[in-house]
């Protein structure tokens, strides 16, 4: 889709007008807010990771859930248009093998009680190329929550629903005491396969242990 094309359609989104009227940098926050109102997956207090978090919507939702006295790194290539005084910001590639370290550091050394992430890559338009990408980006994910999540924390990865995503699914069942496959009512509007599978309380260690192997 050429760029023109998207910021028009963009335009025409009630969603995205929304947002803007509401002070959020992107309809996402609404996918979120979505999740939190069904499974309250964040608390005030929480230390939050967010990768893949420019602009900045589902950000600005969990700074203003986990207030003051909490505290929430983002991670992304860009940095987020939103900005608070509990949101610490990382420029970093998460596929670099350092940004478990980087994570950790951030969040003062200690695990995280929530993980969401929203990362997508770049899409090509070719519809089998950005599935298998975003597929990676998601594996990526959960191998970063194994080592940053802490025992009974919560998660949100989005994923495209794609042949090989029940795989990754049977692992994050198996590892959080309750798993839920989410389409939000924004994706719902766009008519995209994306979905956000939703996890609560980590029971388990070692959740992307080969997983990668299994789905590429
Ligand atoms: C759909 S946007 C996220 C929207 C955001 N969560 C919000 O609430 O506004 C996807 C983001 O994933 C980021 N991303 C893609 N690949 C990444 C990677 N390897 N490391 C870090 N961030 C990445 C992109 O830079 C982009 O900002």
């Amino acid at each position: 889709m050429s760029k023109a094309r998207w910021l028009a359609e963009r335009r025409g989104d009630p969603w995205h007008r929304r947002a803007m009227a509401e002070g959020y940098p992107s309809r996402a926050a609404y996918k979120l807010l979505y999740i939190q109102q069904r499974y309250g997956i964040l608390e005030r207090g929480d230390v939050v990771v967010d990768i893949g978090s420019w602009p900045g919507g589902m950000l600005k939702v969990e700074s203003e859930i986990v207030g003051p006295e909490g505290l929430v790194v983002a991670v992304d290539l860009r940095e987020p248009v939103f900005r608070a005084e509990n949101v610490r910001f990382l420029r970093m590639d998460v596929e670099d093998p350092r940004a478990t370290d980087a994570i950790l550091d951030a969040c003062g050394g200690e695990r995280c009680d929530v993980l969401v992430s929203d990362a997508s890559p770049k899409f090509t338009g070719a519809k089998d190329v950005d599935a298998f990408n975003q597929l990676l980006l998601t594996v990526r994910a959960v191998e970063v929550a194994d080592v940053v999540l802490a025992w009974g924390g919560n998660a949100v990865f989005k994923a495209f629903d794609c042949p090989e995503l029940p795989v990754v699914e049977q692992r994050l069942r198996r590892s959080f005491r309750a798993y839920k496959r989410v389409v939000t009512p924004p994706t719902l509007r766009k008519r995209s396969s994306e979905v956000y599978m939703v996890c609560i309380g980590k029971a388990r260690e070692g959740v992307s242990e080969g997983l990668r192997e299994l789905v590429v």
